[in-house]
């Protein structure tokens, strides 16, 4: 079994609010993050994908066939964009780090048909990053 990671970059808006929450509660526990005129991350993702070398070209997964599908099914819908309003599969959620990476998930795993997707990493900050891997 070998791994083979994809990195994409992009950036994108978003803002932690719960609705059910006062103003003052949502600022006690999001901070900066619930500042009501948004704020911005530059994300960096990173596509796992797990599987046995095809014998006739040595790849688990093409690795500029990975970049397309991550292309198409994730980047050109949030890059740029607000999380929180302009993206379909991120509707009525919060924008945590932790829901947007099982969101890609979910959104990427149909596609892979060459290996299997292993592990959804994203950082929102230099500090800051999670992992999915599926469960
Ligand atoms: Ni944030």
């Amino acid at each position: 079994m070998i791994y083979l990671t994809r990195r994409a970059c992009f950036n994108a808006a978003h803002k932690l609010y719960n609705p059910n929450w006062s103003k003052e509660k949502n600022e006690e526990m999001f901070g900066k993050c619930a500042n009501e005129h948004w704020h911005g991350h530059n994300y960096q993702l990173f596509v796992t994908v797990k599987g046995v070398p095809n014998p006739d070209t040595g790849f688990v997964i093409n690795a500029k066939e990975l970049r397309d599908i991550v292309k198409k099914v994730i980047i050109e819908k949030v890059d740029h964009r607000n999380l929180n309003v302009d993206v379909d599969f991120l509707k009525g959620q919060m924008t945590s780090t932790e829901n947007f990476a099982i969101a890609i998930w979910r959104e990427l795993a149909p596609h892979i048909t060459e290996g299997t997707l292993h592990c959804i990493k994203l950082c929102e900050t230099e500090n800051i990053y999670v992992e999915y891997y599926g469960e």
